[in-house]
């Protein structure tokens, strides 16, 4: 039987997503309160605005309000407006009819009829440009709206969820964001505080990371040390809990000597105003030996991958590590670019790379 009953922000346990929300929410004030205002307006179909740095969970919480909601049972559609070129995007968000352009062959349906009795999550809504605000404006209105090459008009039924890290008043300012649009999706605002800012759910979101990546990477790794949890606490987390999670994903890779501590102690160098190299020559030599060790280590799964004309599970056969261990590596050390350049460069004949 499944358990309905509600949790502290008053929200059936059925509907909630898959994280839990002690990892989502953590035990800081600040997301105590980012919680109860999401849990009072997720039942609404109200537009929502979540700002805040980037990787500070915006997502995480767009998808907790959606997995909460009457749209639970629709699918969350994401739109990154950033990522997709203006006219492209157009076509990816409100679809178009076979015969509409040059290579419509088909009949595609928008993201927007995708989310209908769902929610539409439109990340990075500041670099939308200003020809589809309009057209986005238009659709908010009635939530109607035309495929392109289409007359008729379709209606959708969808919450609306923007996010962004700009300051989207500030864009609305300087006339980069339409006024009409600005008020539209500015209708509740919730803004996610950076990880400095609620430093006490580190040690949840660490243990939670630790054991996610265990599962992932099918490795063990030891528990922090009291210490060094409190050592992480202090730190600036410039790029919030994505910069955090990617740093405890090394720690389970690498273990100990992993470069978790190695980012940690060149923050701290810098957090002191002490140069690495200026006056600090244990640090710099022990920083030395782990660069070196680093590049060796990228040498030889470079040297493996063109033994094995880069078939990655081969690969991680012969390093006797795991295929997801593998994967990790070369992304870490930067060998898929590499890689695109190297069939680049073969193909046109000229550069040779990653030759060492
Ligand atoms: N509260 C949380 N609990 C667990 N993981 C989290 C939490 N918040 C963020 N993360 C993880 O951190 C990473 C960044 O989160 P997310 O993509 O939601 O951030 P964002 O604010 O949308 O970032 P960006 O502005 O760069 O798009 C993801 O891998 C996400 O799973
Ligand atoms: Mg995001």
């Amino acid at each position: 039987m499944q358990n309905d009953s509600p949790n502290k922000a008053g929200v059936p346990a059925r509907l909630r997503t898959a994280l839990p929300d002690d990892v989502i929410f953590g035990h800081s004030s600040a997301m105590a309160e980012i919680q109860s205002r999401a849990a009072r307006i997720c039942r609404t179909n109200v537009p929502i605005l979540i700002c805040g740095e980037g990787g500070t969970g915006k997502e995480v919480l767009a998808h907790w309000i959606h997995c909460n909601s009457e749209y639970a049972s629709g699918e969350f559609v994401k739109v990154n407006c950033a990522a997709i070129p203006g006219t492209l995007l157009e076509s990816e968000l409100f679809g178009y009819e076979k015969g509409a352009f040059t290579g419509a062959n088909h009949v595609k349906p928008g993201r927007v009829e995708l989310a209908h009795r769902g929610t539409l999550f439109l990340d990075e809504i500041a670099d939308l440009d200003l020809n589809l605000q309009s057209k986005l404006l238009h659709f908010l209105q009635d939530g109607t709206f035309s495929r392109i090459g289409d007359h008729s008009e379709r209606k959708v039924d969808a919450r609306l969820i923007c996010a962004t890290n700009k300051d989207l008043d500030q864009e609305r300012q300087t006339g980069r964001f339409r006024d009409d649009l600005y008020y539209r999706v500015h209708v509740f605002r919730l803004k996610m505080p950076p990880l400095r800012e609620r430093r006490e759910d580190i040690p949840v979101l660490v243990e939670f990371f630790r054991k996610q990546f265990e599962k992932q990477f099918e490795m063990k790794s030891e528990a922090f040390p009291p210490e060094m949890l409190e050592y992480l606490k202090n730190l600036a987390w410039a790029g919030n809990i994505r910069e955090l999670s990617n740093g405890i994903a090394r720690y389970v890779l690498l273990g100990p000597e992993a470069q978790i501590y190695q980012d940690m102690a060149t923050r701290r160098a810098r957090n002191t105003g002490l140069q690495i190299g200026g006056g600090d020559s244990h640090g710099m030599l022990k920083r030395m030996s782990k660069d070196a060790i680093k590049e060796m280590e990228r040498n030889v799964i470079l040297e493996t991958l063109r033994a094995n004309q880069w078939n990655r599970r081969k690969t991680a056969q012969a390093l006797k590590i795991s295929y997801r261990a593998l994967i990790y590596k070369i992304r870490d050390a930067g060998l898929i670019s590499r890689r695109a350049a190297l069939q680049k460069a073969d193909a046109s004949g000229t550069i040779s790379v990653g030759g060492n």
